[in-house]
């Protein structure tokens, strides 16, 4: 079923994780490539929604753009793979649902999270997690979507590269001590099924309304880079597909589906 040989060492996690609503079938590696691209090959020859890919480490982790997401041991790493009913538009709501997820466990551990969109977890202003959404769809039907998400969880600040150490930050290093991974994974599969569900119930304004309360972006200045152009304007509002609203220096309102974000206080 799955070419490529890029399963180093299959290994287990304890039962205490099993089950939860969304997580019907958890598949946990030692390393992997990528948990995206392992749950992709899944859920092309059949995996079944709610299968979960685990890595403890990732030797090709990636990131949003096409760059790569450093994934040394210690930090969780995980994709699920979804087919939901939904039109291919309502699939923009799902990295909103993990980043939700991600940001109402980490307080359960302790700090405040927040999210600077379109799906990066913060807390005090550095990333501690990133959300990565794949997708095939066939005409304007979903055939699948995977959802990597990547934690850093009971990582140094020394296991980051130079490149990223001054804006990373890990659960660890703000808590000071170490986290339980598998609590740590028991509650996310929690709030992300409770999320899932509202997604899957068509409950989207409940959605948004959550995320706009974690929003680390709505009313700040913001220097958007897409694959087309550079623009700076303030973040308004995100609509009830998960775009962000932003008007721009010449007056006009510019309604963003993706884009890399910067707080133009911080350049
Ligand atoms: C980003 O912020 O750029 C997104 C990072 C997403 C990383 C996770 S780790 C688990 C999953 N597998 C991957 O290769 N990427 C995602």
């Amino acid at each position: 079923m799955i070419e490529g040989g890029f399963f180093v060492k299959k290994t287990t996690i304890s039962s205490t994780v099993l089950p939860s609503s969304i997580a019907k079938k958890i598949l946990v590696f030692e390393e992997v490539d990528s948990t995206n691209t392992t749950a992709k090959e899944l859920a092309r020859t059949g995996a079944e929604e709610g299968t979960v890919v685990i890595a403890r480490r990732q030797n090709h982790g990636r990131g949003r753009f096409d760059r790569l997401w450093e994934s040394p041991e210690g930090g969780l790493y995980l994709s699920i793979v979804l087919k939901p009913q939904v039109t291919v538009e309502k699939t923009s709501l799902l990295p909103l649902i993990a980043a939700l997820s991600v940001c109402q466990t980490i307080k359960i551990f302790g700090p405040s999270a927040t999210i600077r969109w379109p799906n990066d977890v913060l807390v005090h202003g550095k990333k501690i997690a990133g959300i990565l959404l794949e997708s095939e769809t066939q005409r304007d039907k979903v055939s699948y979507v995977v959802v990597g998400i990547g934690v850093n969880l009971n990582i140094e600040n020394t296991d980051f590269s130079s490149q990223i150490r001054s804006r990373s930050t890990s659960l660890k290093k703000e808590m000071k001590s170490s986290v339980d991974y598998e609590k740590f994974l028991q509650q996310f599969f929690q709030q992300f099924s409770s999320f899932y569900q509202l997604f899957v119930q068509e409950k989207f304004g409940r959605i948004i309304e959550e995320w706009k309360k974690h929003s680390d972006t709505i009313g700040k200045t913001i220097q958007i880079t897409t694959s087309q152009d550079t623009f700076q304007g303030l973040a308004v509002d995100v609509d009830q597909s998960g775009f962000l609203l932003v008007k721009t220096t010449d007056g006009s309102l510019k309604k963003m589906t993706s884009g890399d974000c910067i707080y133009l206080n911080e350049l």
